[in-house]
């Protein structure tokens, strides 16, 4: 009989496809137990074996090599190995699955075809790219921008990149020309990737015409190559090339390039707490290990089985669930291009239908919002394939999970609720599916090699009993763990590991039950989660007082019935402007043009003073009070400047219930 660690090292159904309730899962709870100990005690071993998950070009003989010390911070794993992650999700499956799909693509318009690209159509397609690219002079360690629909040829495009040795940035269709020429400079981008339009909902995005807005403000020698989607109106210049033409001529085949396991594979812009957006880069070896086991074992993934991400690949979400972890594993996944409501609230359930899906992983944004859209959507399809569910991106409400589980998943079928987040580049916290008894709301417990303390966030001093509530930290590293931010190593010490010293510090709080589960508690700095979108408020505030006619703005997040929590401004105008209708719609307008639709901002509050203290630091907290619609605990006020302030506030509160 196997060990436990060779049934989940090896990627391979273990059991017939019997009803679902009796297939064996990869892990189950003593299974988990003894295996979790031994990915702490010795971490070596553990992720040595894990990493044979990969065909290595060069196999390693450095496990792990890491130091959380302010100052030294430096994480490496599987350090002297070399592989090509692009052969990894392609090539070596090729002798045994060539003909399988590799990727399902089901377009925005249910009347369009879907797509079934096998591993051989991937293989060709993505060596064709890798040519294109390296034709428009793109070589190994080049910025390449991606900035399209969910269309397959951004997963060729990404995996392209990785064939090449250049380093891929997506950036999210939803943002404006000016974050795309932000992220384009950057990072030094040598290209752009996009389309003429990106169809979603039944509208369309002009992708190409951003993409021109935004190289306005880049240098000249940046190439655009342009796929071209709706075959919309498109204005070309010099510095555009048609995918279509080139690849017709590119030659099929592409020599995957050896990388070094910590050669960059990406970069993804995220928001933080203050400044403008980092870049979050992800390493070749220990990612790709780390995505390809954490898809296994979370959605108890078994050979055959058809994968269905609903994220976009413009967030890690998209990197790791649907491109690298699903392909590194030779699974069938899917790549939707459209939403949840179009044509109707059925879509979801239609296409679970349709492609017959066994794991279905969404946002709780989502479910709260087909939920809204009543039980008869949902009935109206076979979902019988269903195995496993999941959801990330922010705390589920108990009402949206318990909709979840009897009225999609009929009481059958395990949710995985996965805590991570763009820094750790795969599930940290979260169920597994028959190992895991389910607790609605809680992430739970710690993926194998997660080391979560729970610190007093004042002294920062570990809190040691079961029961705990605080700072969530992480005491050692794991492969899938961001490197560095692009540029800038010492932005990458200070947001993480300065607050507590020796530990990567997550930015969220949480709680631990006397089970030692643990319950997310939202972010503790100044984040917001949108829909399951991140955005520093920041951000939202520095595009607010971009406007000429804005002296000051204070974002903050409320609570929002469908988006989780809600993006509430208090805007002060300059001198003599008046507070108008038209004044508040201009304003919102203004940041979908800065940031993206996404960042619009849902109530914007004339305020004709900010709470502040003496020394000029606007009080946030007091400003989260009042948008909670929770002035009765807004503490202490005597220390403002002017705590007169704080009644016109409460008296002119937007979201009065
Ligand atoms: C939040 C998304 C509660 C959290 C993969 C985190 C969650 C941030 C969950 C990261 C969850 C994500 N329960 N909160 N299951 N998953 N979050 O970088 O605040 O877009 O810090 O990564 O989302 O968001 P990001």
């Amino acid at each position: 009989m196997d060990t436990v660690e060779e049934t989940i090292t090896r990627a391979k159904d273990t059991s017939d496809t019997g009803p679902q309730t009796t297939r064996t899962p990869h892990v189950n709870a003593a299974q988990y137990h003894s295996l979790y100990e031994a990915s702490i005690s010795d971490p070596e071993a553990f992720w040595s074996k894990q990493g044979e998950r990969l065909d290595w070009i060069t196999p390693f003989t450095k496990v792990k090599d890491v130091s959380f010390d302010l100052g030294n911070v430096s994480i490496k794993w599987y350090e002297d190995g070399v592989l090509n992650v692009a052969a990894n999700c392609i090539d070596r499956h090729l002798a045994t699955r060539g003909d399988q799909t590799a990727i399902i693509w089901e377009p925005d318009d249910p009347a369009e075809a879907a797509l079934h690209i096998t591993y051989k159509d991937l293989h060709r397609n993505v060596c064709k790219m890798a040519n294109v690219l390296e034709e428009l002079g793109v070589r190994k360690g080049d910025r390449v921008i991606l900035y399209l629909p969910m269309i397959p040829e951004a997963a060729y495009a990404m995996l392209a990149c990785a064939r090449i040795g250049a380093i891929h940035s997506i950036v999210f269709a939803g943002f404006s020309s000016d974050a795309l020429g932000a992220r384009i400079n950057g990072c030094d981008a040598k290209l752009v990737i996009t389309a003429d339009e990106a169809p979603r909902g039944g509208r369309k995005t002009a992708l190409k015409s951003n993409t021109d807005a935004a190289l306005l403000h880049c240098k000249d020698s940046v190439k655009c190559l342009v796929v071209k989607r709706t075959g919309g109106q498109t204005t070309w210049t010099d510095r555009d090339y048609d995918y279509a033409e080139m690849a017709l001529e590119a030659d099929d085949t592409c020599a995957p390039v050896p990388m070094n396991a910590e050669d960059p594979l990406f970069i993804l812009y995220t928001s933080g707490s203050t400044g403008q957006p980092k870049g979050v880069v992800h390493t070749s070896g220990g990612y790709l290990t780390y995505a390809a086991m954490t898809h296994e074992i979370t959605f108890d993934y078994h050979d055959g089985d058809v994968f269905w991400c609903t994220a976009d690949v413009g967030w890690v979400t998209g990197h790791s669930y649907i491109v690298y972890g699903p392909l590194a594993n030779g699974a069938t996944t899917i790549m939707f291009e459209g939403v949840p409501t179009y044509p109707d609230a059925g879509r979801f359930w239609a296409v679970c239908e349709k492609h017959k899906v066994n794991q279905f992983y969404t946002a709780p944004t989502a479910i709260r919002a087909l939920m809204a859209a009543g039980n008869e959507p949902v009935e109206r399809y076979d979902l019988s394939d269903l195995k496993v569910l999941g959801t990330v991106g922010e705390p589920i409400n108990p009402e949206a999970w318990n909709w979840y589980n009897t009225v999609v998943g009929k009481g059958k079928c395990p949710i995985v609720d996965t805590w991570w987040q763009t820094e750790t580049g795969g599930h940290l916290l979260t169920p597994l599916p028959g190992a895991t008894e389910l607790k609605p709301g809680s992430a739970q417990q710690p993926f194998f090699g997660i080391q979560p303390k729970v610190l007093d966030p004042q002294s920062g001093v570990e809190i040691t009993t079961t029961e705990a509530e605080g700072v969530l930290v992480l005491a050692d590293s794991w492969p899938g763990q961001m490197r560095t931010v692009w540029g800038d190593h010492e932005r990458f010490e200070k947001t993480y590991f300065s607050d507590y010293k020796g530990y990567y510090f997550t930015g969220d709080g949480c709680r631990r039950d006397a089970d030692g589960d643990y319950w997310i508690t939202g972010r503790v700095d100044d984040v917001i989660n949108v829909s399951g979108h991140r955005m520093g408020t920041a951000e939202v505030e520095s595009a607010l007082v971009a406007h000429a006619r804005v002296a000051e703005a204070a974002v903050v997040g409320y609570p929002h019935d469908i988006k989780g929590q809600g993006i509430y401004a208090y805007v002060t105008l300059m001198n003599g402007e008046t507070p108008s209708p038209e004044l508040r719609k201009e304003l919102e307008t203004w940041v979908r043009t800065e940031i993206g639709p996404i960042a619009k901002p849902d109530l914007i509050q004339w305020a004709p003073g900010l709470p502040k203290t003496r020394s000029g630091k606007i009080m946030r907290r007091i400003l989260r009070k009042i948008a909670e619609d929770d002035y009765a605990s807004l503490g202490d006020t005597s220390t403002l400047a002017e705590p007169a302030v704080v009644d016109d506030l409460i008296e002119n509160r937007m979201n009065r219930r």
